[in-house]
């Protein structure tokens, strides 16, 4: 049999195979290039980036539990202006194959559009992701994704800023998940994003206060993995768009329960900081699964989901 093609086609855009680094894991590439071969995977969803720089949360900002990981970082980031001046060239200059997306965040609606509309001239990157799942602090901490109103600002400012494509990335504690993946569609979104994190408290008991700096955090790791499979399930009867699946990946098996439930792309957060040689195992994982099940092009898998009746 000739090598199976593990490509995937979404928004337009053509990844050599579906497995990406999770917002968050990747930093804005550059700390891992020593470590991985960046340019072997999908591509990579680089850290946060918000208009003004962000030095992030009190520590500890990461605390493991047996169930995976809570973290409270902040979304600590240097701001746009040296994100575009400092991250964005090496990223244009270092990677060839993987595509890159642009995380990005805000304090108020507004914001999101403004990033984009800096970054927008740059090189080095193919798409944006729009982190909704972050609160609003104009609406009082209600996350933008959760309210349709504030989403379809977020959305089609960022829309009117940018041909490059959107993705938009919910929560996965949304009552309706498909519903809000429905409206950031119709504001321009051109895919989906599930799930970010879950709220939760780990309390350090000798001193009867929570383990994190912060108080809460989100919980991500491998106890998310059906959370997200199912808010992919959800959003794709909801909508036609590109799905990127996320939410405790850390086998080629589960890129595949995702890829079934829906997604095109699939991204390995929490098990690629614990070793950041996970997501490359993943795609060689999978090249080994596809050719000893006979599956000629990975992407026929996308969707296959059979609900039962
Ligand atoms: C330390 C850490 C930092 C993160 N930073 C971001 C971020 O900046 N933007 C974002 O949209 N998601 C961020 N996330 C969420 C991840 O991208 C991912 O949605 C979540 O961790 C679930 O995937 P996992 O179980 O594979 O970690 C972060 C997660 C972790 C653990």
């Amino acid at each position: 049999m000739s090598a199976p093609s593990l490509a995937m086609r979404a928004a337009g855009l053509t990844f050599q195979n579906p497995v990406l680094l999770a917002s968050g894991t990747a930093a804005y590439g550059r700390e891992l290039d020593d470590v991985i071969a960046l340019d072997a995977l999908g591509g990579i969803v680089t850290k946060a980036v918000s208009l003004e720089t962000r030095h992030g949360n009190a520590a500890p900002r990461v605390w493991d539990f047996e169930g995976g990981m809570i973290n409270a970082v902040g979304l600590a980031n240097p701001g746009v202006d040296t994100v575009k001046a400092d991250h964005l060239p090496w990223l244009a200059h270092s990677l060839r194959r993987a595509q890159v997306l642009v995380n990005v965040v805000g304090r108020v609606a507004e914001d999101f559009g403004e990033v984009v509309a800096k970054l927008d001239d740059a090189p080095g990157f193919a798409a944006y992701e729009l982190n909704v799942s972050c609160p609003n602090t104009r609406a009082g901490g209600l996350e933008f994704g959760a309210d349709a109103a504030a989403l379809t600002t977020v959305v089609s400012r960022a829309r009117a800023a940018t041909k490059r494509p959107l993705f938009v990335k919910l929560s996965p504690t949304l009552p309706d998940v498909g519903a809000m993946a429905r409206v950031a569609v119709e504001a321009g979104a051109d895919g989906i994003t599930v799930i970010n994190t879950i709220p939760g408290l780990v309390i350090d008991l000798a001193a009867r206060k929570p383990a994190l700096g912060f108080g809460s955090g989100g919980v991500s790791g491998p106890g998310l993995r059906p959370i997200g499979v199912l808010a992919t399930a959800k959003v794709r009867r909801a909508v036609t768009v590109p799905i990127i699946g996320v939410g405790g990946v850390a086998s080629a098996e589960d890129v595949l329960q995702y890829l079934v439930a829906g997604a095109s792309l699939v991204a390995v957060g929490t098990a690629a900081l614990a070793n950041p040689r996970v997501p490359e195992r993943i795609v060689r994982d999978l090249d080994r699964w596809c050719r000893s099940r006979g599956v000629t092009a990975l992407a026929d898998l996308v969707g296959t989901l059979e609900w039962p009746a």
